[in-house]
């Protein structure tokens, strides 16, 4: 029997990364493709143990590169596409949008198309909690997938426009879809921008971590790999058309998030440094899960444990993340932040 062939977009990312381990580890029976374009956020050394499998295979594209995915899609028949792909940074966003609307929305149209153009069985695309803009700070609202989508920042409005995008090819033309939106992961292979790795490797450097604003926004965090187990339970047994939540209950400020790496790391909360608040900044992110929970996922982290395995992940591989913080990353830290 011919194996099932899973496009992973942005499969050389944090989470498609995870991913392409995940479904290598759980479902030998597929052969998975990753395609990436390989940009500041993407590299391939997170593969090093698995490049030699013969039921993987990567690709280096752009995917709005219309001509080349489409006769990628024309060659390689994929039965089902799982579309990661994307500009994911928030604070990038605000300082140049226009790479945002390229990849996030003209990228996810160009899929959709190539997909279309075969029959694809199913479009799982990845969304995000943010495309719904944000929650106030009374703990008993949550984001729920009736919630409006209300995105704020140009990130948030570009994820948006893509899962509209996906929508309408369900509605218009029939195809089989689902969309997929989660909180904030944490976990290995998180480029080092973000919150959490951006903390753990200055506070391991003893160097200031910039917090915004007063600290007290909040977000609901994921281990990654319960954001995976999750995807994969959509793809398969996910119903057409629907949008799912993904999240664990896992609220927290960002200054308990903080506080707590440099406990662990068993240094001082004077490395905090207070710095100007990001424009546009959501207040809280709160997901309910009960329509993913209803289809059979259950997350397998609390955030205490996950958070100290996590820490534990980047002291073992320093020369990971040192190599990211040591080149062109270092001109935007020093741009973004004046510490
Ligand atoms: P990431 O920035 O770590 O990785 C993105 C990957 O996409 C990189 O490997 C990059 O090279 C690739 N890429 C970017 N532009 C491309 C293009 N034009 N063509 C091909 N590849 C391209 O992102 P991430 O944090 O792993 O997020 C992955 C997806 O999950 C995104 O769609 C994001 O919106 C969504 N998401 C992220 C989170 C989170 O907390 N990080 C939460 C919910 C949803
Ligand atoms: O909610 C899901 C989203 O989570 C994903 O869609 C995004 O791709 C992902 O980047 C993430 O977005 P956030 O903006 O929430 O993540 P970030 O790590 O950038 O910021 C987390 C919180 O920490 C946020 O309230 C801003 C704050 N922050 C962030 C940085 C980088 C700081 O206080 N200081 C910082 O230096």
């Amino acid at each position: 029997m011919l194996k099932k062939k899973i496009l992973v977009t942005g499969g050389a990312g944090f989470i498609g990364g995870n991913f392409v381990h995940y479904m290598l580890e759980k479902h030998p029976q597929y052969d998975i493709y990753n395609l990436d374009q390989l940009t500041y956020a993407g590299d391939l050394t997170k593969h090093y143990d698995i490049e030699a499998k013969s039921n993987y295979h990567f690709i280096k594209a752009d995917i709005s590169d219309r001509k080349t995915i489409m006769s990628l899609f024309k060659k390689e028949q994929f039965d089902y596409v799982v579309h990661f792909a994307a500009e994911s940074h928030v604070d990038r966003s605000i300082t140049d949008p226009e790479i945002f609307i390229r990849t996030n929305v003209l990228g996810t149209q160009v899929l959709l198309d190539a997909a279309k153009s075969i029959y694809t069985s199913k479009f799982v695309h990845v969304s995000t909690d943010e495309v719904y803009g944000e929650l106030d700070f009374e703990p008993t609202t949550y984001f729920t997938e009736d919630t409006p989508l209300q995105p704020n920042s140009p990130y948030s409005a570009t994820k948006a426009s893509s899962d509209f995008l996906v929508r309408s090819y369900h509605e218009t033309f029939g195809m089989p879809v689902n969309i997929t939106r989660c909180s904030n992961n944490y976990g290995p292979y998180h480029f080092p921008e973000k919150l959490i790795p951006l903390t753990i490797s200055r506070v391991f450097n003893d160097e200031k971590v910039p917090v915004y604003g007063d600290g007290r926004n909040i977000r609901d965090w994921l281990h990654v790999q319960d954001h995976c187990s999750a995807i994969d339970l959509v793809l398969h047994e996910g119903e057409s058309g629907e949008v799912y939540n993904i999240g664990g209950h896992n609220e927290r400020t960002n200054l308990d998030v903080v506080k707590t790496i440099i406990n662990t790391l068993e240094k001082n909360d004077d490395l905090i440094e207070f710095v100007p608040d990001r424009l546009g900044h959501d207040k809280r992110y709160a997901i309910d899960p009960t329509k993913l929970e209803e289809l059979g996922w259950k997350p397998k982290y609390n955030f205490e444990t996950g958070i100290a395995q996590t820490i534990q992940w980047y002291l073992g591989n320093k020369q990971w993340w040192e190599q990211i913080i040591s080149g062109e990353y270092k001109n935007y830290f020093d741009k973004q932040y004046s510490l």
